[in-house]
């Protein structure tokens, strides 16, 4: 596993706070979330071969979902979650669906990647979790190739959406576990250079979106 020093500064809670979500995670967000991610991960190509990153890859939940005609990096900066996903692509390797993986321990917000590196970027439960998540997207977009795709899934209000109760759990939350007051639309447009490919509300009466972006 390559491990590079990509301090995460600006909540170093959180990343303690995975150690312990990490054993529950799966349990958790495993079924309730599958058909979500199916349904994303069907805007990823598997006739022509490509260099796919996954941030906050978590434990993994993507990697039994993915096309193995693709080279893989994954990337949290949680190493507790990591390695959950790394026993699961190990799981995968042995049952014959090979996945051709990089692990990275590293920060979201801050690629260690040079500009132009993926075919395709997945940001699956990530962009809502950070405290920046325009740098996250931004970041994203940044080690795109032209062309390239997101695949984001993620929960998100709508601009003005009132959600008063989700805004009044948001300051513990957004410490321990994600943000619940991340409107889409106010991200993507610190990040011009994306464009909105599709946009499908999922779950939770569309509070959980699908959304496929391409790097002009
Ligand atoms: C809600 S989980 C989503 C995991 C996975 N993508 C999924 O779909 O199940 C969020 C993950 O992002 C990781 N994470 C949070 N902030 C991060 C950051 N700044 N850089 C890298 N990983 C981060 C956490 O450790 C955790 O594994």
């Amino acid at each position: 596993m390559e491990n590079i020093d990509q301090p995460y500064r600006k909540n170093p809670l959180l990343r303690l706070s995975y150690n312990l979500i990490a054993p529950l995670y799966d349990i958790l967000i495993s079924r309730p979330l599958l058909d979500a991610r199916i349904q994303s991960l069907r805007a990823m190509p598997s006739d022509v071969a490509g260099k796919v990153l996954l941030s906050g890859v978590g434990t993994g939940l993507d990697l039994p979902l993915l096309p193995a005609i693709h080279r893989y990096t994954a990337l949290d900066f949680n190493a507790a979650m990591l390695a959950r996903a790394i026993r699961r692509s190990e799981h995968l390797r042995n049952s014959g669906k090979i996945k051709e993986v990089d692990w990275v321990l590293g920060d979201s917000m801050a690629l260690p990647f040079a500009d132009a590196q993926f075919d395709h970027v997945v940001l699956h439960l990530i962009l809502a979790v950070v405290p920046q998540p325009v740098q996250c997207l931004s970041e994203a977009a940044r080690v795109l190739k032209p062309g390239g795709t997101i695949l984001v899934l993620d929960k998100f209000l709508h601009p003005h959406q009132p959600a008063l109760l989700r805004r009044a759990l948001n300051p513990l939350s957004r410490r321990l576990a994600t943000r619940l007051d991340v409107v889409f639309e106010e991200v993507l447009s610190g990040v011009p250079q994306l464009q909105v490919s599709s946009d499908v509300p999922l779950l939770a009466g569309g509070w959980f979106r699908s959304i496929v972006l391409r790097n002009r």
